[in-house]
């Protein structure tokens, strides 16, 4: 009877337990396959369940990160969360739903994710006879800092080193050097180094004088993330590379002539209300130092006038057949009659110009032309070989750095260059360094650069030139003036 109670009672707790254990057996821990992709400073989810649904409240649940060192990112036994040795970048970061224990949902709460919480996660439950884990794939995207445009340095080839720098992404993101019309400009290699909190990334390129407003933006793009700045380089800045020669350019120099603004295009009101405020700050801040490099500007302006003014003349014997000098080879303009004159070969035969009788083959030079009455000019230097026999494109190519108001306002470039200056030009001043390949064209009254030819290279002696243009029914009668440069 003893022993038949006894084999019944072993009969019954082996059942129990054969029990217990099929049922343990068809637990399964699940969660998502695909990897989860989480924002930097917001919450996630990790998901994990058992299924089919079960109670966990009474079982182990370890959330850890694999082949870490200091792993543990959450633990829960004996019915309490138990966190003592919880991995530091995780103190305080943790959380389960509570109440969803008892339905077998063990998913951890994870506070402001970091860059660093990118990579592996397993979810461990442990029961008696049982246990089973899953993995978790976390990508953690970071949009970084706003980026930084910073000028670095001139460049010895006449243009200015900018470095965009932007912190804090994940992945890292492209970064685009942009004309004004959002064309790339050639840019070294993007430098790509790691951080904890993400990738910091940064670009140079080096930017020459385009225009009298030179626009650049640096663009940083993270798939649908876009994130830009922009940089304004007013043309002095270039041009003061030019007077800097010899002189370390650092500091508060530096910063000569520029509007540094940074422009985002991001979505939070918040944001956007504190990036107006910062651009309010940057424009003060600009107009602070566009007033000092002003009168910086200014300054070396009337220095370089004093230093380097020279007496030109008119060279008659270069005068083309129509245009007319005065006796002192001071004035010209065009009578625009045919006078019969020699056709020797210095003498200009197809456009109405006249050469100065000064030449440069080294060094600076500087005068002035008073333009005022006149709806047509060209002025400029031209090369001695320049062909004065027969029609030419009127650009560097030809032997010509001119600019000239045909129309409207130009710099004629290879293409000519159309420009739109504030005031209309009374007086012109001719600047000329040789050695750097230099032809700059100031509006004198209100010393603004109109344009500067940066860059040349000069083979021959180089010779001031002028042109009144035309002179249709009276209507550009008025004299180019070569006016004595003042010496204040
Ligand atoms: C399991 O889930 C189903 C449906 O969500 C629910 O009806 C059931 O009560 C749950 N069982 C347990 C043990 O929580
Ligand atoms: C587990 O709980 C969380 C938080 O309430 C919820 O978002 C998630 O959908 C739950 N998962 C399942 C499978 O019920």
């Amino acid at each position: 009877m003893i022993n038949f109670l006894l084999g019944m009672f072993l009969y019954v707790t082996l059942l129990i337990f054969r029990f217990m254990e099929s049922q343990s057996e068809n637990l399964k821990v699940t969660g998502p396959d695909a990897p989860l992709v989480a924002v930097a400073g917001e919450d996630l989810v990790l998901p994990c369940f058992i299924k089919p649904n079960t109670s966990a409240v009474d079982m182990t649940v370890e959330w850890f990160r694999p082949y870490v060192k200091d792993s543990l990112v959450h633990l829960y036994k004996d019915h309490e969360d138990r966190n003592e040795n919880q991995a530091q970048a995780y103190r305080g970061r943790t959380s389960f739903f509570k109440e969803e224990l008892q339905k077998g949902n063990i998913s951890l709460r994870l506070s402001a994710v970091q860059v660093s919480d990118e990579g592996l996660f397993k979810c461990l439950v442990e029961d008696y006879s049982w246990y089973d884990d899953i993995t978790l794939h976390i990508i953690v995207e970071a949009r970084g800092s706003h980026p930084v445009i910073t000028m670095e340095s001139y460049d010895n080839t006449g243009g200015i080193n900018l470095v965009c720098e932007s912190r804090g992404w994940n992945p890292q993101p492209e970064v685009l050097w942009l004309d004004r019309e959002g064309a790339p400009l050639p840019a070294e290699d993007t430098q790509i180094k790691r951080h904890i909190e993400g990738f910091t990334v940064k670009r140079r390129t080096t930017v020459y004088d385009y225009s009298d407003s030179n626009r650049f933006y640096c663009r940083l793009l993270q798939k649908h993330h876009l994130m830009e700045a922009e940089i304004i380089i007013d043309s002095k800045a270039f041009d003061t590379w030019k007077w800097a020669v010899g002189i370390t350019v650092a500091g508060g120099f530096m910063a000569a002539g520029l509007i540094v603004a940074a422009v985002f295009c991001d979505d939070k009101e918040k944001k956007r209300q504190k990036i107006e405020n910062e651009l309010q700050q940057e424009k003060q801040n600009t107009a602070i130092l566009r007033q000092s490099v002003n009168n910086t500007y200014k300054e070396k302006f009337i220095k370089k006038k004093k230093k380097f003014a020279v007496d030109v003349t008119l060279d008659p014997n270069t005068a083309h057949p129509i245009i007319n000098l005065s006796n002192d080879g001071k004035q010209v303009t065009c009578k625009c009659q045919w006078k019969s004159l020699p056709d020797t070969p210095q003498r200009f035969s197809v456009y109405p110009f006249v050469l100065g009788k000064q030449s440069v083959s080294s060094g600076r030079f500087y005068y002035e032309v008073q333009v005022s009455g006149k709806t047509w000019w060209i002025l400029g230097v031209a090369g001695e070989s320049i062909n004065r026999k027969e029609v030419i494109t009127l650009s560097p190519q030809d032997g010509l750095w001119s600019v000239g108001l045909v129309n409207q306002y130009r710099a004629h470039a290879d293409p000519h260059i159309p420009l739109t200056l504030r005031d209309k030009v009374e007086k012109v001043g001719v600047f000329l360094d040789y050695d750097v390949g230099l032809v700059s064209f100031y509006d004198v009254e209100s010393i603004t650069l109109i344009y500067s030819f940066t860059n040349q290279s000069f083979t021959e002696k180089l010779y001031p030139i002028f042109s009144p243009w035309y002179n249709i029914q009276g209507t550009n009668s008025a004299p180019m003036i070569i006016t004595p440069v003042l010496k204040t």
